[in-house]
C-alpha cells in the first residue's frame, strides 16, 4: 500500500532529510541522507527507510558497516541501505542509521509517530429522557480532527452533528468547549409532539485526523434521547374486591364498595404511565395511608414487593401487608402529590385515594321489635337488643308484626331466604337501604 505513494513520499521525504543530518558536512565526516521516510504522523503500521551515506556531503564511505536501529532495538546490518519495519506499534518511533567506516562514525536519526487509530467522537446529554424543549448535547472527539473540512455547525442543514425526529440542533448555540476537541450545542426538540424521541447521531467521514485516520462512529456517536412532556398519570389498584351497592332503591343509586377479609391479599399495587426515578422505598414513604376507622387499634405496615417482571422498567410497584389488621377498619390510601418523579423529570399527578374496607369479624344480625311507630301495645315490654337469630317469646294479638333484622355491619347476599319462619310466614320485606332488612 505504501509503494503506491512513493513519488509523494520521496518528496516529502528529501525535506525531511535535511532536517535529519546530525553531523556537520566536514570534509571527513560521515551523514546520513533519507531517502524514503514515513509522514511525520502516519497512519499505517509499516514503513521503509531508503538512505544514503555520504562522507563530507558527498564522498563513498569506505569500509563501512552500517547498522540501522528502530527505537530501542537491538542494531542490526543494513549495508543495502534500504530497511523496513511491519507491525509498528502506535506512538512515537526514532529510526538510527549508524555507518561506521574508516573515515569514523556518524549516525542519523528519524522521528516519526504511528497512529491508526481513527479519530472518533462521543455525544452525551446529562440524561436520556426529558421533558424540556431544549436539551443541551456535548461532543467529544477522541483526538483533533481537523483534516478536511474538521467539525462544523454553521446551520441546520450544515451540521455534522445529525439530528433524526422531532429535533433540530440549533446551531447558533455552539461553543467550543476545547478547541478541535469539545463542543456543545443546543437540540431544539418539538414543541407540538407530546412525547417522542431524537436520534442524535454524528456524521460520516467528515474529518481526518493528522496522520490522516478518516473519522469513524463509535456506539456513543449516536444518541437516543427521549422527550416525553405528558402529564404523569398514575393507577393505584388492590386486589380488594369490588361490589355495586344499592343505596336508594327509588333512584336506583349504587355505590362501588371495596371491602374485603383477605389480608393475605391485601395489595397495593401502582402502575405509571412511565418509569420513575423513584425507588420502591421512596414510594412507599410517598404512599399515605389513613386509617379512618379502626376496631382494636392494630395497623398493618406495607411491605414494598419486587417490581413484576412482566412490566420492568420501574413502572409498576406492589406493596403488601404485613401483619394484619385484626377487626376492621377502613383504609384510605393515595399517593403525596409531586412526590414522585418520572424519567423525563415529570411529578406525578393527582391520583384519587383508594378506600376499602377491611374485616374480619363475622357479621352478627339482631332481631329487634318494631319502632315506636310500628309499637304495638299488646306487646310485652321489648327486650334490650340481642344477638344472634335466637328467638325470644312476645305476645301479640296482631295478624302482622313486624320484625327488624339490623346488622351491625353492611353484608352482602342477605335475603328473605335466609331467613327461618316457624308458626308463620314471611309477608313482604323491605330492604331499607343496604343496612336494615
Ligand atoms: C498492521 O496493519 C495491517 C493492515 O493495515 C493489519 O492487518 C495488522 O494486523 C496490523 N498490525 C498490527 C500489529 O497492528
Ligand atoms: C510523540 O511525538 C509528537 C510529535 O513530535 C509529540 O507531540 C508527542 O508529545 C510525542 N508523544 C510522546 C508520548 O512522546
Ligand atoms: C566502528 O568500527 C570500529 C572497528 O570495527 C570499532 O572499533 C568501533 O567500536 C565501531 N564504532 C561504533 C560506534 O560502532
Ligand atoms: C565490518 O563488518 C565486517 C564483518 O561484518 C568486519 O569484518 C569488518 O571489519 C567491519 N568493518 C569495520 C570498518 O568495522
Ligand atoms: C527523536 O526523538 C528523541 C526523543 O524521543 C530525541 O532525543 C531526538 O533528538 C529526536 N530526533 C530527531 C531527529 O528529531
Ligand atoms: C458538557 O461539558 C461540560 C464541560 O466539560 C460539562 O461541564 C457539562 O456537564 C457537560 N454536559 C453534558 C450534558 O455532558
Ligand atoms: C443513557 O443510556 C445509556 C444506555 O442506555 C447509559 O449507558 C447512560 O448511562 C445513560 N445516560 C444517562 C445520563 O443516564
Ligand atoms: C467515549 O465513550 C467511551 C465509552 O463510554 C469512553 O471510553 C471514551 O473515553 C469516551 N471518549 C471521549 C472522547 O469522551
Ligand atoms: C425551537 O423550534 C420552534 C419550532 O419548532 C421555534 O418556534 C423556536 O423558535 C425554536 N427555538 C429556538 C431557541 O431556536
Ligand atoms: C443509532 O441507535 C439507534 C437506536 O439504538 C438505532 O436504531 C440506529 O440504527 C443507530 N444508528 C446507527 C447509524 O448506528
Ligand atoms: C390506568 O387504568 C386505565 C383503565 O384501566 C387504563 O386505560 C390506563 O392505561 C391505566 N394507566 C396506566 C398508567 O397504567
Ligand atoms: C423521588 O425522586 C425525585 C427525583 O430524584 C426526588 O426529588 C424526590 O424527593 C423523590 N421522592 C421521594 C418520596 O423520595
Amino acid at each position: 500500500m505504501g509503494l503506491l505513494k512513493l513519488p509523494l513520499v520521496v518528496l516529502l521525504c528529501s525535506v525531511f532529510s535535511l532536517l535529519s543530518f546530525k553531523a556537520l558536512c566536514d570534509a571527513s565526516e560521515l551523514t546520513v541522507k533519507f531517502s524514503e521516510t514515513p509522514q511525520a504522523f502516519s497512519h499505517y503500521n509499516s514503513t521503509t527507510f531508503v538512505f544514503e551515506v555520504l562522507v563530507g556531503g558527498s564522498g563513498a564511505c569506505t569500509n563501512c558497516n552500517i547498522t540501522c536501529k528502530l527505537d530501542d532495538g537491538i542494531a542490526s546490518n543494513c549495508e543495502s541501505r534500504m530497511v523496513s519495519y511491519a507491525d509498528l506499534k502506535d506512538g512515537n518511533h526514532t529510526f538510527e542509521v549508524c555507518p561506521n567506516g574508516s573515515q569514523g562514525v556518524g549516525c542519523g536519526s528519524y522521528n516519526w509517530t504511528v497512529d491508526t487509530v481513527p479519530p472518533t467522537a462521543n455525544i452525551t446529554a446529562s440524561t436520556n429522557f426529558t421533558n424540556a424543549l431544549i436539551v443541551p448535547i456535548n461532543i467529544s472527539f477522541s483526538e483533533p480532527c481537523t483534516g478536511g473540512p474538521g467539525f462544523v455547525c454553521s446551520s441546520v442543514n450544515v451540521c455534522n452533528l445529525l439530528v433524526h425526529g422531532a429535533g433540530k440542533v440549533i446551531p447558533n448555540s455552539l461553543k467550543i468547549l476545547q478547541p478541535n476537541l469539545q463542543y456543545s450545542v443546543l437540540v431544539n426538540l418539538s414543541s407540538t409532539a407530546q412525547y417522542g424521541r431524537v436520534i442524535l447521531i454524528m456524521d460520516k467521514n467528515f474529518c481526518t485526523d493528522s496522520a490522516g485516520n478518516k473519522f469513524e462512529r463509535n456506539k456513543n456517536s449516536n444518541f437516543t434521547l427521549r422527550f416525553d412532556r405528558r402529564t404523569m398519570a398514575v393507577n393505584l389498584t388492590t386486589h380488594v374486591p369490588g361490589r355495586q351497592l344499592v343505596l336508594d332503591d327509588a333512584n336506583g343509586e349504587t355505590r362501588l364498595v371495596l371491602a374485603t377479609n383477605n389480608c393475605v391479599k391485601l395489595r397495593i399495587c401502582i402502575t405509571f404511565l412511565v418509569p420513575v426515578l423513584n425507588s420502591s422505598a421512596e414510594i412507599l414513604k410517598s404512599l399515605e395511608p389513613e386509617i379512618l376507622y379502626s376496631l382494636p387499634k392494630r395497623q398493618g405496615k406495607l411491605l414494598p414487593l419486587n417490581v413484576s417482571k412482566d412490566d420492568p422498567g420501574h413502572r409498576r410497584f406492589e406493596f403488601m401487608v404485613d401483619g394484619c389488621i385484626s377487626g376492621m377498619a377502613i383504609v384510605t390510601v393515595g399517593i403525596d402529590e409531586n412526590s414522585i418523579t418520572s424519567i423525563h423529570g415529570t411529578p406525578v399527578s393527582k391520583v384519587d385515594p383508594i378506600t376499602f374496607l377491611f374485616d374480619s369479624l363475622r357479621p352478627a344480625p339482631m332481631l329487634i321489635t318494631p319502632r315506636s311507630d310500628y309499637l304495638m301495645p299488646e306487646i310485652s315490654t321489648p327486650p334490650s337488643d340481642f344477638l344472634g337469630p335466637d328467638v325470644n317469646f312476645l305476645r301479640t294479638r296482631e295478624h302482622n308484626i313486624f320484625l327488624w333484622i339490623e346488622f351491625k355491619e353492611p353484608v352482602f347476599n342477605f335475603s328473605g331466604s335466609k331467613i327461618s319462619i316457624k308458626g308463620g310466614e314471611l309477608v313482604r320485606q323491605v330492604i331499607s337501604g343496604y343496612l336494615c332488612v
